[in-house]
């Protein structure tokens, strides 16, 4: 398989410090996600996934033990599964179990440690199945073809990852995947659903304040990986709903004014000044469907858990 992009150490670093260059310098302040995902973030995230208040992972995990038998169904047999930012082998492993004699396993993950380890859990688990953990940028897959001959490919995009790209971007996003995919293919993705706002602000902010190391550790990250100079005591973790966006935004606030080095430049933050890190858009059923039909995708079958707060679709090129 093509890698989507190379994420040596050296070039993952320059990516790094251009889009935090280019976040600090926005107004209002944001950076993208995905510079979450070094290994302290990814072990972070895997301590999220098991908070009480952290519902998605083990709603999702639940559903798809559930149907994945019909998922098998639906899916038909000797599939290549090519998961886009997978973090563990878990989910892949309930997938594989209900389905048809799959042919292979590819993941793509931005943590080369993460891709590795989930590569060796599938493994693990299916001795004999061809798998591979690429690192590589889910966003940058320009003209890298998957493994597999095209007609056999199953995209597997769960976790409600897509909810962390604005309504454009996430269309662009799964239309790159149909394009990566090839003809014939499908999409097996996760989303999360509208549900109450406490429980919502809740996930983002749980008692034991792990989301909020988790969202701090991209400035810890940034001052080891860059020699920035984050004050790391002058940030506060912020989860708020935004309703008009149907999105959870996580935010970090200075607590005073502050000022931050990086790469040769200075950003200055006022008291009260945030940089917004992430967007969580949580969807209804219309809103799925509209984002799937602006990605070239027909939505061909919505699996839901009994109180409707986390989707399975399968969507077919
Ligand atoms: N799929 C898992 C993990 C979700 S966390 C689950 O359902 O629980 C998001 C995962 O996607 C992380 O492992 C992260 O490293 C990876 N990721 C985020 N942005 C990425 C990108 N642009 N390219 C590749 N992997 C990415
Ligand atoms: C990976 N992604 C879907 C998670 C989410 O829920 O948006 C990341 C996360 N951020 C805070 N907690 C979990």
């Amino acid at each position: 398989m093509n890698k989507p992009v190379l994420l040596g150490a050296d070039l993952q670093r320059a990516l790094f410090a251009a889009d935090m260059i280019e976040g600090l310098s926005a107004l209002p302040k944001a950076t993208p996600p995905k510079w979450f995902y070094d290994a302290e973030g990814s072990r972070l995230f895997s301590e999220i996934t098991r908070l009480p208040e952290y519902y998605p992972t083990r709603t999702e995990r639940a559903l798809l033990a559930q149907v994945r038998g019909d998922i098998g169904q639906a899916v038909g047999p000797g599939r290549t599964v090519v998961e886009y930012g997978a973090g563990s082998g878990d989910k892949a492993v309930t997938l594989l179990h209900g389905l048809e004699r799959p042919r292979a396993y590819v993941c793509i993950e931005i943590d080369p440690g993460a891709a590795r380890a989930t590569a060796e859990e599938v493994a693990g688990c299916f001795p004999d199945l061809p798998t591979k953990g690429v690192a590589g940028d889910f966003t940058a897959l320009d003209g890298a073809t998957p493994a597999g001959p095209p007609g056999t490919r199953l995209g597997f995009f769960p976790g409600s990852t897509i909810g962390n790209f604005d309504p454009t971007d996430a269309a662009m996003l799964l239309a790159d995947m149909r394009e990566h995919l090839g003809r014939g293919a499908q999409l097996l993705i996760g989303v999360d659903l509208v549900k109450d706002r406490d429980v919502l602000v809740a996930a983002y902010d749980d008692a034991a304040g792990v989301t909020a190391a988790f969202n701090r550790n991209l400035l810890v990250r940034a001052n080891r990986e860059l020699g920035a100079d984050f004050d790391l005591e002058a940030f506060a973790h912020e989860a708020r709903w935004n309703p008009s966006e149907s999105r959870i935004e996580m935010h970090l606030r200075a607590i005073r004014p502050t000022s931050v080095r990086l790469d040769g430049r200075t950003f200055a933050f006022a008291e009260g000044e945030t940089i917004h890190t992430e967007s969580s858009y949580k969807y209804t059923r219309d809103r799925l469907a509209a984002l799937a039909e602006a990605a070239g995708w027909s939505l061909e079958t919505v699996w839901t858990d009994p109180k409707d707060w986390f989707a399975l679709a399968l969507l077919e090129g």
